[in-house]
C-alpha cells in the first residue's frame, strides 16, 4: 500500500486570491435544481464564517426555458460570464423532453468551448473506505486526478448526415485534435503533478486504432515528457487503463486523456470512490472565469424525489473555492463531507436515509461550527 501526500481537489491555479468573489449560479435541470441550492446554502455559510463577501447571481437556463422560449444560451451570455463573474457554479443539464439534448450542447458544451475551459479536472478520491466497491482498498489506494481535454476531440460537433433517413444513410462525427489543444492539457497534467509533489503521470489514448488523431497525442506526449524528467511517465491504451483502474487504482497519481475517454473514465473513477453522487469537477482555464459542477447529470430517475446526493456539487464548490484562492474554506467543505460520511448522515445512494436538504443543512451547520 502506498501513501500519497495530496488532496487531488486542491491546488488548482488561482485567479484572484482576493477578498470578494462573484459567482454565477446555473442550476439547470433535474437534480441540478436540487443539489445546487444546497451548495449555495453551504457557500453562504462559508462566506459568513470567513467574513468575506460571496455574491451569487442565478440564471434559469435549462430545459424549461428552452421548451418555453426556445432559448438555450442567450446572446451575450458568454461575454457577461467572462467579464462580470469570477466563477460559475453549475448543476446539470438533460431532460427527457429534449431528446436531442440541444440545450445542453448549447449551454454546457457552449460554455466549455467559448470560455476555452480546456482543463476538465476530475479528482477521484475515496473519502471513506466503506464506499468503494473494491475489496480490501482504503483511502490511500484511491486518490488520483483525471485531466480530461475539454475543448475539442469528438465533442466539437463537426460532422453530418448523408442520405439521412434512408437505408443508405451515413453519419459522420469528426475527432478534432489540435497540436495546441493536446499540448496544453498534457503540459497542465505535468505541471499539476510537479506542483503537488506527485510522481506519476499516465497518458491514455487509443493510438493503436486511431492512427491519426492519437498519433498526434503520442508525439506530443513524447516531447512534453522530456521536460519533466523527475516525473514517471507512462502510456496506457484506454481499454487497458479502464482495466487497471479497477485492478489496482493505487498505481495512479495523474491521468491525462482526450475529451471522450475522459468522460468515460471519470464515471468509472467516480464509482471506485463511492459513486456519481460524490464526484466533483472543475472546467478550468487558468486565470479566467471557470466553471465548477458535479460529474453527474440531471438524473431524471430520481429528480423531484428529494434524495439526490449534494456531495458532488459541494465538493465541486470546494474546488471552486480553491480556484478563488479561498483554500482554507475549500478544506472546511471537504472536511464537512468527510464528517457527514463518518456519521452516515447521507442520502440513499450511499446507504443513508437523509434527504438532499437535510444533508445541505447539516453541512451548513458544520461550516458554522468549524
Ligand atoms: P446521471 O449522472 O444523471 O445518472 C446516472 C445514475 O446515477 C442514475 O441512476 C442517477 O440516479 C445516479 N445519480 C447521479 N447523480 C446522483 C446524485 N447526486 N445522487 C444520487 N444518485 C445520483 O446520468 P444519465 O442518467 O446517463 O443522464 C441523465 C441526463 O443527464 C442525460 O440527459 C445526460 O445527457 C445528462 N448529463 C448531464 C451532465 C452534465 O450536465 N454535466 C452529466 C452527465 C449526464
Ligand atoms: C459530463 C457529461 C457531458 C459530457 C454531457 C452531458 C454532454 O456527461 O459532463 O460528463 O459528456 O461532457
Ligand atoms: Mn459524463
Amino acid at each position: 500500500m502506498t501513501t500519497k501526500p495530496m488532496n487531488p481537489s486542491g491546488k488548482l491555479p488561482l485567479r484572484w486570491g482576493g477578498e470578494a468573489a462573484r459567482i454565477a449560479v446555473i442550476p439547470g435541470d433535474g437534480i441540478g435544481k436540487e443539489v445546487t441550492p444546497e451548495s449555495v446554502k453551504v457557500l453562504r455559510a462559508v462566506a459568513a464564517r470567513a467574513k468575506r463577501p460571496l455574491e451569487f447571481v442565478e440564471f434559469d437556463w435549462g430545459a424549461d426555458k428552452y421548451l418555453k422560449e426556445g432559448l438555450s444560451l442567450p446572446a451575450g451570455a458568454v461575454e457577461m460570464l467572462r467579464d462580470e463573474f469570477d466563477a460559475i457554479l453549475f448543476g446539470a443539464l438533460g431532460d427527457p423532453r429534449v431528446p436531442s439534448n440541444q440545450h445542453a450542447a448549447d449551454i454546457l458544451l457552449g460554455l466549455r468551448f467559448k470560455l476555452d475551459l480546456y482543463v476538465n479536472a476530475r479528482p477521484v478520491e475515496l473519502l471513506h473506505e466503506r464506499l468503494t466497491p473494491l475489496r480490501d482498498r482504503t483511502e490511500n489506494d484511491i486518490r488520483f486526478m483525471v485531466f480530461r481535454e475539454n475543448t475539442e476531440g469528438l465533442y466539437v460537433g463537426v460532422g453530418g448526415f448523408f442520405k439521412k433517413g434512408t437505408a443508405d444513410e451515413i453519419a459522420m462525427q469528426e475527432d478534432v485534435n489540435s497540436r495546441k489543444g493536446v499540448e496544453r492539457i498534457i503540459r497542465y497534467a505535468y505541471d499539476y503533478a510537479r506542483q503537488n509533489g506527485l510522481k506519476r503521470v499516465c497518458m491514455s489514448d487509443k493510438s493503436n486504432a486511431m492512427t491519426f488523431a492519437h498519433d498526434l497525442w503520442q508525439r506530443v506526449f513524447k516531447e512534453v515528457r522530456q521536460e519533466y524528467p523527475k516525473i514517471e511517465s507512462r502510456h496506457l491504451y484506454i481499454d487497458t487503463l479502464a482495466m487497471e483502474m479497477v485492478r489496482d487504482p493505487s498505481q495512479f497519481d495523474v491521468i491525462v486523456t482526450c475529451n471522450l475517454f475522459g468522460d468515460i473514465v471519470s464515471d468509472l473513477g467516480a464509482q471506485l470512490a463511492g459513486g456519481l453522487g460524490l464526484a466533483p469537477s472543475g472546467n478550468i482555464h487558468p486565470g479566467r472565469t471557470s466553471l465548477f459542477e458535479p460529474v453527474h447529470g440531471s438524473a431524471p430517475n430520481i429528480a423531484g424525489k428529494r434524495i439526490a446526493n449534494p456531495f458532488g456539487s459541494v465538493l465541486a464548490s470546494a474546488m471552486m473555492l480553491d480556484f478563488l484562492g479561498w483554500k482554507e474554506e475549500g478544506q472546511v467543505l471537504r472536511e464537512g463531507v468527510k464528517a457527514a460520511l463518518r456519521e452516515s448522515f447521507v442520502t440513499p445512494d450511499l446507504g443513508g436515509v437523509k434527504q438532499t436538504v437535510e444533508v445541505g443543512d447539516w453541512l451548513a451547520s458544520y461550516v458554522e461550527r468549524a
